[in-house]
């Protein structure tokens, strides 16, 4: 019926705006792809279309963020930007409208464009709360400048605006003020932000979480309960090291730690598995290691987590941080271990030894020194939870 009223009126905007709903709701009804497309078709159609109603206001609001919402559920950024243009064309009075289109920018991780558009919207609304910790978030990520960045993060968190009191702008707040060395600040962020339920605890500060799960620092071989595949691993580890060591004796495969935890040093990894998916090129170089992995499924199909060699020079110190999740456990199994060498993860303080397994929960902060004369290499491992139901297993969204 849209079909026919778009044929006879085609100059009237709700037959378009009336099927686009209608395949958007076939979209889901039918999980296709394929219809999501067509309908964002006929939201772009229906949008081209200039408001002279104030009564459509509403609608057309609603069917621009919904197209918004859709094309970024698909991945297309690109194609969000000009609905975004609309949009705000439509509704330059609302700031709302255009914090919507640095989600999108940050979400494509366009980081300096959604700083740029961030000033413009500070100077017209310097007290909108959005605005702010998305300043303060690039600020911290983009420039390292952890001063300004827990300045904005702070002013924004206070205003109590919906959209504010969100884990991740505690988070980088708390993160901002432990490399600011202000640790009693940070702790007090950390303490908000665990007590709003925004993460597990003070110390286990990951988003993506699962309930229910054991919770502590450091992990036995026992507890993990993949004893039998981690002995396997532990009586190859002479073979894994040499594998470790012909690819790091090759310029340019290990590649730097790229998520700016690092406080100073040299700081390398190789990976192997990600994702639950084996880094085929990368295996290659490692057929014995990744043909152990293999024979693991808690590792081989974490899609929560990696499986890498990671090397640290003398002279590194890795920012305390936190893992993004609580449902992987991470085994580091040292290969070449120096003296002068330490990982806390929470108050607790070990170090590697050769050829045995170290284990944690990497959601805890947790913080590495190198302190030695050369460098430390170990195979870092990450499991499923050993709690996870293998329905949790098969479902959880990879990270
Ligand atoms: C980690 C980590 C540092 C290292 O495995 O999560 O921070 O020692 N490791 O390689
Ligand atoms: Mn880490």
């Amino acid at each position: 019926m849209f079909d026919q009223l778009i044929r006879k009126y085609p100059h009237e905007p709700q037959s378009y705006l009336g099927k686009a709903q209608t395949l958007d709701h076939f979209a889901e009804l039918k999980q296709s792809n394929h219809l999501l497309m067509e309908a964002i078709e006929f939201y772009k159609k229906y949008l081209q279309f200039k408001l002279n109603d104030d009564n459509q206001q509403l609608e057309y609001r609603s069917a621009g963020e919904r197209c918004v919402e859709r094309l970024r559920f698909l991945g297309q950024y690109q194609q969000a930007l000009p609905i975004h243009q609309l949009l705000i064309e439509n509704f330059p009075q609302e700031s709302a409208i255009r914090n919507q289109l640095v989600v999108t920018l940050l979400m494509s991780n366009r980081l300096l464009d959604a700083k740029l558009e961030l000033q413009e919207i500070l100077k017209r609304w310097p007290h909108d709360g959005l605005a702010l910790v998305n300043y303060g978030f690039i600020l911290k990520q983009l420039d390292q400048d952890y001063h300004n960045a827990s300045i904005y993060l702070r002013q924004g968190i206070d205003t109590k605006e919906p959209g504010t009191q969100d884990g991740r702008y505690y988070f980088q707040l708390g993160e901002s003020l432990q490399r600011l060395n202000k640790q009693t600040q940070a702790v007090e962020v950390f303490r908000e932000g665990a007590e709003l339920k925004l993460f597990p605890s003070v110390y286990q500060r990951s988003l993506y979480n699962e309930r229910n799960l054991k919770a502590q620092p450091f992990w036995s071989i026992e507890e993990t309960t993949y004893e039998k595949f981690l002995k396997k691993l532990k009586d190859n580890w002479m073979a894994i090291k040499a594998e470790g060591q012909n690819i790091l004796s090759k310029e340019g495969y290990f590649t730097d730690e790229a998520e700016n935890l690092k406080n100073k040093g040299d700081w390398k990894q190789f990976e192997l598995y990600a994702r639950g998916q084996q880094r085929k090129d990368n295996c290659l170089k490692a057929p014995i290691t990744c043909s152990l992995i293999q024979q693991f499924p808690a590792a081989r199909d974490c899609r929560r987590g990696q499986v890498k060699f990671s090397v640290m020079h003398p002279g590194t110190h890795v920012w305390p941080h936190c893992g993004p999740t609580n449902c992987r456990l991470r085994a580091h199994l040292g290969l070449v271990v120096p003296e002068g060498t330490r990982l806390r993860v929470a108050e607790e303080e070990r170090t590697w030894q050769e050829g045995e397994f170290l284990i944690f929960d990497d959601s805890f902060e947790h913080e590495v020194w190198h302190e030695g004369k050369s460098l430390r290499l170990v195979l870092i491992i990450d499991i499923w939870h050993p709690q996870l139901t293998e329905q949790q297993r098969r479902t959880l969204s990879p990270i």
